[in-house]
């Protein structure tokens, strides 16, 4: 059994427009794999692709995980095989409690309920790692949360789900410093031979705090350079006009 994500040739279209033409890229079980590229050109759509979120149509190519295409599967079937995608702008929430939420998911993904008192305290030490006051678990989820706090509050679901294939929509975006480095910590925390993870970012700087093994830059529906650590250091200094360039 292949235990990776593999989309081939994908081309995908919303509301008749192909936003992708034609994207292979392989994320591996252990390998952390960046995905960069200008606004509008199709890292998001790609995540939702992987998801099956709505709107989405996959005209021509394919995505498969651990050997299963993913076509046609509702989002939470993709969710079951492992699979994760942290929204770039999560929704808030009102009238939901975030520690109501948590322990629901905890108990979706284990297939039992969970006992309050020791679902609690396994929740906290998570905080404690992720550096979220756990004063959050009386909130509601996501509602007048700072944009920072809103992206910690996702990696924590992320380690309650315990995903085999995770997808950061910038989860960076908008961090500073000690966030940053929280949310590696927590990628980090998840890094084992059986998690691969997607990042989707901006910036070089969470890549410096988390050594991808390869980068992938997409422009225009299509990703039009890979390679390693280095590639980061290339964009940085030649912008994407260099990187779109045969
Ligand atoms: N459901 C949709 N219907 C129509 N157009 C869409 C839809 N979703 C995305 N698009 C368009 O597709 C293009 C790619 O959008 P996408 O969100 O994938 O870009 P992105 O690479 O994630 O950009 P950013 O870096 O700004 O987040 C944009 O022009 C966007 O407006
Ligand atoms: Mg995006």
């Amino acid at each position: 059994m292949t235990d990776k994500l593999i989309i081939k040739n994908l081309h995908v279209k919303a509301e008749d427009k192909e936003l992708l033409k034609g994207v292979n890229l392989e994320v591996a079980q252990g390998e952390i794999v960046a995905l960069m590229g200008p606004n509008g050109s199709g890292k998001t759509t790609l995540a939702n692709a992987v998801m099956g979120r709505p709107g989405y149509t996959i005209t021509k190519g394919s995505i498969t995980y651990r050997g299963k295409d993913l076509e046609g599967l509702p989002p939470d079937e993709r969710a079951r095989l492992g699979l994760f995608l942290s929204f770039q702008h999560p929704a808030e929430i009102p009238g939901l409690r975030v520690d109501d939420f948590l322990r629901e998911l905890r108990e979706r993904k284990k297939g039992k309920k969970q006992g309050i008192a020791a679902f609690r305290s396994y929740v906290k030490s998570l905080m404690d790692k992720l550096d979220i006051d756990q004063g959050f678990l009386e909130r509601y989820l996501n509602q007048g949360f700072s944009g920072g706090e809103k992206k910690r509050m996702e990696i924590l679901q992320m380690a309650l789900l315990e995903p085999s294939m995770a997808i950061l929509d910038e989860t960076d975006s908008g961090l500073d410093i000690d966030a940053l480095k929280a949310v590696a910590a927590g990628v980090e925390a998840l890094r084992s031979p059986t998690v691969g993870t997607l990042i989707i970012t901006h910036y070089k700087r969470i890549l410096d705090y988390l050594k991808p093994d390869k980068v992938a830059v997409l422009i225009d529906g299509r990703i039009v350079r890979e390679g390693g650590p280095e590639l980061v250091d290339k964009l940085e200094a030649e912008g994407y006009a260099w990187a779109g360039k045969q």
